[in-house]
């Protein structure tokens, strides 16, 4: 199959970007939008022309490495799929594909296809951790989490920190990423005796950098960790609670 693909070229942060066009022989519906870049990097390379730069590291939808926008959309055209997992699938011949960095004003552009994610590290900073001394691990054991609370958290965790979520969303919100980082934490009996603590500054990060919540929804259709939409409540839920009950830790 032969495809086209529109691709942002950037050669650095502060330099305009433009998109470029190439034809690509050989695709195959099978391969990913990563492969895609991998096959078009061969060709590229070959002609003497520099690569595309993206980024990606596990391409298992584990480590949220390669988000980038493909047609429009953060990661690709099937909901809550990582771009490693977007397949090519029944096109016609000639068809084109877009390809360009995350779209939002927080992540600007490093080169082509790669953004600077170092906002979202500003809420894991705030309050994405637990500082409580967790002792050795029997210790954890002998105090028991029922099966529902730690599947409710696990879920929340399973969020692997792309960064579509934000992308997505026409007011830059972090509400599901936050909810996710802040959430799971308050659940547990460990990391909850600093609930207060958390929330507050998870909301002030929150506050300082990414717009508000409107409920609009595209955060949980793009997300590929499956987070869902109910994330974005549990920030309020714990920014209130932290407010009413000025005495929480
Ligand atoms: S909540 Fe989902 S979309 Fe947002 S950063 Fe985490 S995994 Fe990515
Ligand atoms: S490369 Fe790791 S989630 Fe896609």
């Amino acid at each position: 199959m032969r495809l086209k693909l529109k691709v942002w070229r950037q050669s650095g942060p502060q330099l305009r970007g433009r998109f470029e066009k190439y034809e690509l022989d050989g695709c195959d519906s099978r391969m990913s939008v990563l492969e895609l870049l991998d096959h078009l990097n061969e060709m590229l390379t070959s002609q003497g022309k520099a690569p595309v730069a993206f980024e990606s590291d596990c391409r298992e939808g584990i480590c949220g490495a390669c988000g980038l926008t493909v047609d429009g959309r953060p990661h690709g055209w099937r909901d809550n799929l990582p771009a490693c997992h977007q397949r090519v699938g029944k096109r016609r011949d000639g068809a084109v594909i877009t390809l360009e960095p995350l779209r939002s004003g927080l992540y600007p552009v490093v080169r082509d296809l790669v953004v600077d994610r170092g906002v979202l590290d500003e809420v894991t900073l705030a309050g994405g951790f637990a500082s409580v001394d967790t002792g050795l691990a029997p210790d954890a054991d002998t105090l028991p989490v029922p099966h529902d609370v730690a599947e409710a958290a696990l879920d929340l965790a399973a969020c692997i920190g792309c960064g579509a979520c934000v992308a997505a969303c026409p007011n830059g919100s972090a509400a599901l990423y936050a909810g996710a980082r802040v959430a799971h934490l308050a659940s547990l009996p460990i990391p909850s005796l600093e609930r207060g603590r958390r929330a507050r500054a998870v909301a002030a990060a929150v506050d300082q950098w990414f717009g508000a919540c409107s409920g609009y929804r595209e955060c949980a259709r793009v997300c590929p960790a499956g987070v869902d939409l109910g994330a974005t409540a549990l920030v309020a839920k714990e920014r209130w609670g932290a407010a009413l009950h000025p005495a929480r830790t």
